[in-house]
């Protein structure tokens, strides 16, 4: 089988065909400009409250910010008001989003006693209500789609039923995580579940779950029939994975895996970044992302796990700037 090159939603065009999952306190703007830069098709935002959104809390507006020009992105929003989700679709297009995406996955205890998030899926009718006005807030050439899981837990398997409602309600493509409520983020996501959504909508759909390598994003592809592939948790620290999957679906050599020297040049021009972009998030936000991401970024590195426990506990930048430079020199030659 072919792989395809790119993926077209809406008016927007996806190559390759691989997306960064929406992911919150994870996909942030440095996050996602760095999976950008290193080839992503498309990254999504964290979910966005509408809640939030309606009242104007500038952390919720500031994450409509776009990554990197010309890189298609997608605005992840929640919430169980129909009103408020239109509201929300709205505020975004004014301010130049290009792609709104539903939260219908989310299984957070309290996402799904506001009646969002996967407690959607129990409750299509609120569901399309809410497509239907996010529709019809946003202009036509800014496509709306939904993220779901295979259902509520396996004594229902609704993905397939529920995803035909989005569709007819006014989402273009539906992305699914082959996992249930129940599931959370245990055991295996299961393909065939995607496969079922594939096989009942005439939109394109992402498929999603436990892709770890560009080889497993292939696989994912070509079992479910899906017309993309979403990345989520392979990603922490990990932009490179999106080179392999590029080059993986554009048919091109594989890049080698990244050395102990770029390893360290990325963790510098990461931590760089997080301090000096969008000034007017709070310094305490921006120390935990440094400590969250060099964490993961070193995890392969000898020493990784020692540097880890000691970034966590630095008291501001400067001090992980001393753990970086510490762990670079203990290094093997
Ligand atoms: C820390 C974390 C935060 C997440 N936040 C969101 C979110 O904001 N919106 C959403 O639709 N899914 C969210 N997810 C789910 C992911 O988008 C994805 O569906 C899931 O992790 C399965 O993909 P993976 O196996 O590649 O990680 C989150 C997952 C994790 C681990």
């Amino acid at each position: 089988m072919t792989l395809p090159s790119m993926l077209r939603v809406g008016p927007l065009t996806l190559s390759p065909p691989v997306i960064l999952a929406p992911m919150a306190g994870v996909t942030t703007l440095v996050m996602r400009r760095s999976c950008e830069r290193a080839g992503a098709g498309a990254t999504f935002t964290e979910m966005i409250s509408s809640a939030a959104a309606f009242r104007s809390v500038p952390s919720a507006l500031a994450m409509f910010e776009r990554g990197l020009p010309g890189k298609p992105y997608a605005v992840q929003i929640v919430g169980a008001d129909p009103h408020e989700m239109g509201y929300t679709a709205h505020l975004a297009a004014s301010r130049g989003v290009e792609w709104i995406d539903i939260n219908m996955g989310c299984p957070a205890k309290d996402i799904i006693r506001s009646g969002s998030g996967v407690a959607l899926m129990r409750d299509p009718e609120r569901a399309a209500a809410i497509v239907r006005a996010v529709r019809a807030s946003a202009p036509d050439t800014i496509p709306v789609t939904v993220k779901i899981r295979a259902g509520w837990d396996e004594a229902s398997l609704n993905a397939p039923g529920f995803a035909r409602r989005m569709v007819d309600a006014g989402a273009c493509a539906v992305t699914v995580h082959g996992r249930t409520r129940a599931q959370v983020f245990t055991g295996r996501s299961n393909p065939e579940h995607i496969a079922a959504v594939v096989r009942a909508v005439d939109v394109p759909v992402i498929a999603n779950g436990d892709v770890d390598s560009a080889e497993a994003a292939v696989s994912l592809l070509q079992r479910t029939g899906a017309a993309g592939v979403m990345i989520g948790r392979a990603s922490w620290g990990n932009p490179w994975l999106f080179a392999a999957c590029r080059a993986a679906f554009l048919g091109e050599p594989a890049p080698l895996p990244p050395d102990a020297a770029a390893r360290f040049a990325a963790m510098r021009a990461t931590f760089a970044e997080i301090l000096d972009s969008q000034p007017d998030r709070p310094a305490e936000l921006k120390l935990t992302e440094i400590q969250k991401t060099l964490a993961w970024m070193s995890s392969s590195l000898p020493g990784g796990r020692v540097f880890r426990n000691a970034v966590f506990r630095a008291p501001d930048p400067a001090a992980v700037r001393a753990l970086v430079d510490e762990l670079e020199r203990a290094q093997p030659i």
